[in-house]
């Protein structure tokens, strides 16, 4: 059971995009801890979806962090423009990055928080040796490239290995997951060791208003059990 104090993510990737900042701004008064932007590039993942200028243009609606998503390759080449779109967070892909290392310092030397992703079907190792450089370390709980897709349970065992990982190390970096957290699976994500979880349907194709969709994902990350076998 996690001790820490669970934030929630918004991914505006599910996010109706004809009123974009109205639905950041309903998440924020819902209590969202920051907000998720999924970039996508074509390339490392199938869709293209937006990249910085929407970061830019969402940033004055809101006073919660940005956190972007980077499912692209060569993920440094952005970081000049996210740090003028005054982004609080950027993760990259271990998958998408030899020079890992290396990025997360361009990231760190720009004065933003930085953080690695593992896909489900990479050993947490890849993550192990530059864990000690990050502000958080995302666990993905689908494949990433689209919304609305199911939680893969057999990454729980991983989310507890990551949790034992950054006990271990002693630092204070945030265990995040992303992708199919929904109010049955985020007490799951959450009683792994998850302290961070992104929520895009859930949030925001819920048939609840953005509001009270929040609210019945809070309630379910106070559940005590989990009902999703890993
Ligand atoms: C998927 C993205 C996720 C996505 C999650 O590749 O990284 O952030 O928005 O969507 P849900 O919560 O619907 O699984
Ligand atoms: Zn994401």
């Amino acid at each position: 059971m996690a001790d820490h104090r669970i934030q929630i993510a918004p991914s505006i990737l599910s996010a109706d995009f004809t009123r974009l900042g109205d639905q950041v701004a309903e998440a924020e008064k819902a209590g969202a801890d920051c907000i998720h932007i999924d970039v996508m590039d074509g390339q490392f993942v199938q869709p293209i979806t937006f990249g910085p200028i929407i970061a830019q243009a969402i940033r004055p609606r809101v006073s919660i962090p940005l956190e972007i998503h980077m499912m692209t390759l060569q993920p440094e080449d952005h970081i000049a423009q996210l740090k003028e779109a005054c982004v609080n967070r950027i993760i990259v892909h271990v998958e998408a990055c030899p020079h890992v290392h290396a990025v997360v310092q361009q990231i760190k030397d720009a004065g933003i928080e930085a953080g690695v992703a593992v896909n489900p079907g990479t050993a947490l190792s890849a993550a192990e040796e530059v864990l000690p450089d990050l502000d958080q370390l995302l666990v993905m709980t689908v494949n990433p490239g689209f919304g609305g897709q199911s939680f893969l349970p057999s990454v729980l065992p991983k989310i507890k290995r990551a949790r034992q990982m950054i006990d271990a190390l002693g630092q204070s970096i945030t265990l995040e997951v992303d992708g199919g957290i929904n109010a049955t699976t985020a007490s799951c994500a959450v009683n792994a060791g998850a302290t961070l979880l992104v929520a895009g349907s859930a949030v925001f194709t819920s048939k609840a208003s953005v509001a009270d969709a929040m609210l019945t994902l809070r309630q379910a990350i106070e559940a005590p059990t989990c009902s999703v076998d890993d």
